[in-house]
């Protein structure tokens, strides 16, 4: 009889220990302690700068000095990885999934599996379209259809500055990666801005992926294509490195006193070490560090409070007259 109530002792402790085991089917159970909140964090992937202070700015504060065990993911730039990744995420019960869309559709089968897990999940940086916002719990990001209007009022404030008046004004856009919010939103700001100066042309629209290589590639193309290129408008600074090597090469100049006026978008160092050496006109901040933000917003759903859909990081905008005072603390 005593051996029998051991054996159902046995069998009992056996169950519990592979139900416990099957909670959280980590990559790495071993590190991950048990009063640590498990993140799952799929990254677009490295293609600029931005997106390395980014993932570094996420790394850090869910670090594990912090509480955290964060398993990450670069999806070298395709969905079907950061679906695949979010998908691994859910089968290994994470408290948390964090991801930026690399574009805004696609997005609902594997989002309501998500829902469906119980497992909230943080947008940040690019935006999803869905009819249904139930489907994440928020997002933390830039303000990207201002940054894309700040940029036009730029060239609203200063064009009196470089042309005559009503004189036709010829703006080539390197676009980023097509459906990514970062190049509708920025579009759709300086559309709208736009609208009201019939004398600014958008003699063509390219995309140069977010890319050195690429914007280097698509601006020799324009160059070859337009004999005339006043403005290049870039939505990122990679682009605009790679653009600048190329109008250089073709011994022409940009900038201030330059032959074409630059507009680019994040203010990476490079990119604001480019405006205080004039090449750049004017960089409009995006900022990559919503690290903070992100445990912070992590805290709250912790504690209960109430979780806004948007949390929105502040950003500045950059020409010689303020640069000299942010380069030295940009870091990225
Ligand atoms: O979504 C943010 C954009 O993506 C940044 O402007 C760009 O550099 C990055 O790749």
């Amino acid at each position: 009889m005593k051996n029998k109530w051991r054996s159902l002792l046995l069998i009992l402790l056996a169950f519990l220990l592979v139900a416990c085991g099957k909670q959280r089917q980590l990559e790495h159970p071993d590190e991950a302690e048990e009063n640590m909140t498990v993140v799952g964090f799929v990254q677009i992937g490295s293609e600029s700068l931005w997106r390395s202070a980014n993932t570094e700015s996420i790394q850090s504060a869910l670090s594990k000095e912090a509480g955290y065990f964060l398993v990450y993911k670069n999806a070298r730039q395709k969905q079907e990885n950061q679906i695949k990744a979010i998908r691994e995420f859910i089968s290994q019960r994470v408290d948390y999934i964090i991801f930026s869309p690399c574009e805004e559709t696609g997005w609902e089968n594997v989002l309501q599996e998500a829902k469906s897990a119980g497992i909230p999940v943080l947008l940040i940086d690019r935006k999803i379209e869905t009819g249904d916002d139930s489907l994440y719990t928020t997002w933390i990001g830039s303000n990207m259809v201002e940054e894309g209007k700040k940029a036009a009022q730029w060239l609203e404030q200063h064009q009196m500055d470089y042309f005559q008046e009503n004189e036709k004004i010829h703006i080539a856009v390197l676009t980023g990666t097509e459906g990514a919010t970062a190049t509708i939103d920025r579009m759709q700001g300086f559309r709208e801005i736009q609208s009201q100066h019939p004398e600014w042309e958008m003699i063509e629209e390219v995309s140069g992926d977010f890319t050195t290589a690429k914007g280097y590639e698509v601006m020799k193309q324009l160059l070859k294509v337009h004999r005339q290129i006043d403005v290049v408008l870039s939505l990122n600074d990679d682009m605009t490195f790679g653009a600048i090597s190329a109008i250089e090469e073709v011994g022409m100049t940009t900038g201030d006193e330059g032959d074409i006026k630059v507009i680019s978008f994040d203010a990476t160092r490079q990119g604001l070490e480019y405006v205080a050496e004039g090449k750049i006109n004017v960089n409009i901040e995006c900022n990559p560090n919503q690290g903070e933000e992100v445990k912070k917003v992590i805290q709250q759903i912790e504690s209960g409070f109430y979780i806004f859909k948007n949390y929105y990081i502040e950003e500045e905008v950059f020409t010689k007259e303020n640069v000299d005072e942010a380069l030295p603390n940009r870091t990225y």
